[in-house]
C-alpha cells in the first residue's frame, strides 16, 4: 500500500482498530428529509463526536467549514430519487478531479445487487476504485437495500458485502442483522455496519452496535438513528462509547440517559 492509500485509510480508521462515521448524505436522493432540513445545523454539533463524515460535494461546500479537520467521505453516486422510477438505478456523479480538489479521505458509492442494476453498480464500482486507487483514494462500498429493507439478512448481506470487497472496496458498510459474524467473516476487508430507518428505541440501536462489534465489525457509518433522535449529542456519545470505549450496550444507554437529561 502506497502512503496516501496508508495515510488516508489511518484518518479513517483510528489507532484502536475502529471507526465512527458519520453520515448525511441521505438528502441525495430524500431531499431536505426529516432533520435534515438544514445539514450545516445538524452536522454542527455531532461533528465533535464523529472520525470521519460522509457527505456530498453539494453539502461539504456549502455546509462544511474548510478549516474543520475531521477526514471527509464523498459520496460519489447518485443520479435517482425516492419519487423515480428505481432507487438502485445509480451512476456515478463526481469526477476524481473533484475529489482531488476536496481532498477526501475517501469515496462512497452504493451498489445494489439482486436488482435490475445489479451489473451497472458493479461496473460503477469496479471503474471507481480503478480511478481512485490511482491516487491513493479508498473506496467505501455502501450495499444498498433501497426501499427493500427486508433484504437484511446475513445471505444477502454477505453476499454483497463479498461482492464489494472482490472488486476492490477498502471499507464496506452493510447492515447488521441475525448471524452477522457470517457477513464478516466473508468479506476480507474492513465492515462498517449502517443504523437503517429511526427504530423505536435508542436500546435497540445500542444492542446492534454492540452485537456488531463484537462479530467483528470495525465500527458504523450511523445517520438517522443518531440525527433525527430527541437527543442527537447523547446518542452519538453513547455510539462513541461502544466503538471507542468498548463499553456495554448497558452502560451505553445509561449514558444516553445521563447526557439527554443534562
Ligand atoms: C444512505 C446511506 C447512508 O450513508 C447509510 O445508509 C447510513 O445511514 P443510516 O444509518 O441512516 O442508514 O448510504 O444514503
Amino acid at each position: 500500500m502506497d502512503w496516501g492509500m496508508k495515510n488516508r485509510m489511518a484518518q479513517l480508521i483510528q489507532s484502536d482498530g475502529h471507526a465512527m462515521f458519520l453520515p448525511i448524505d441521505h438528502g441525495y436522493f430524500q431531499g431536505p428529509t426529516h432533520r435534515l432540513e438544514e445539514p450545516g445545523k445538524t452536522i454542527e454539533p455531532l461533528m465533535p463526536y464523529a472520525d470521519a463524515l460522509f457527505v456530498t460535494r453539494g453539502v461539504l461546500r456549502s455546509c462544511v467549514d474548510p478549516a474543520n479537520t475531521k477526514p471527509i467521505i464523498l459520496r460519489v453516486s447518485g443520479g435517482t430519487s425516492v419519487i423515480g422510477h428505481d432507487l438502485a438505478d445509480e451512476g456515478l456523479t463526481t469526477s476524481i478531479e473533484e475529489c482531488l480538489r476536496l481532498n477526501v479521505a475517501a469515496v462512497g458509492i452504493s451498489v445494489f445487487v439482486g436488482t435490475d442494476y445489479e451489473r451497472q453498480t458493479l461496473l460503477n464500482l469496479s471503474k471507481l476504485v480503478d480511478e481512485a486507487e490511482r491516487y491513493g483514494i479508498p473506496v467505501m462500498a455502501v450495499t444498498a437495500v433501497g426501499k427493500e429493507l427486508e433484504k437484511r439478512d446475513a445471505r444477502y448481506l454477505g453476499l454483497c458485502s463479498r461482492i464489494a470487497a472482490e472488486l476492490g472496496a477498502r471499507v464496506v458498510k452493510t447492515y447488521w442483522c441475525e448471524n452477522f459474524e457470517k457477513v464478516v467473516r466473508g468479506c476480507p476487508v474492513p465492515v462498517v455496519m449502517a443504523g437503517g430507518p429511526s427504530t423505536e428505541s435508542e436500546r435497540e440501536v445500542l444492542d446492534f452496535v454492540h452485537d456488531g462489534m463484537q462479530k467483528g465489525a470495525i465500527g458504523v457509518n450511523l445517520g438517522r438513528n443518531i440525527w433525527q433522535n430527541d437527543h442527537p449529542v447523547a446518542m452519538i456519545k453513547a455510539i462513541r462509547h461502544i466503538i471507542h470505549g468498548n463499553g456495554t450496550a448497558q452502560e451505553a444507554h445509561e449514558m444516553f440517559l445521563e447526557e439527554k437529561n443534562r
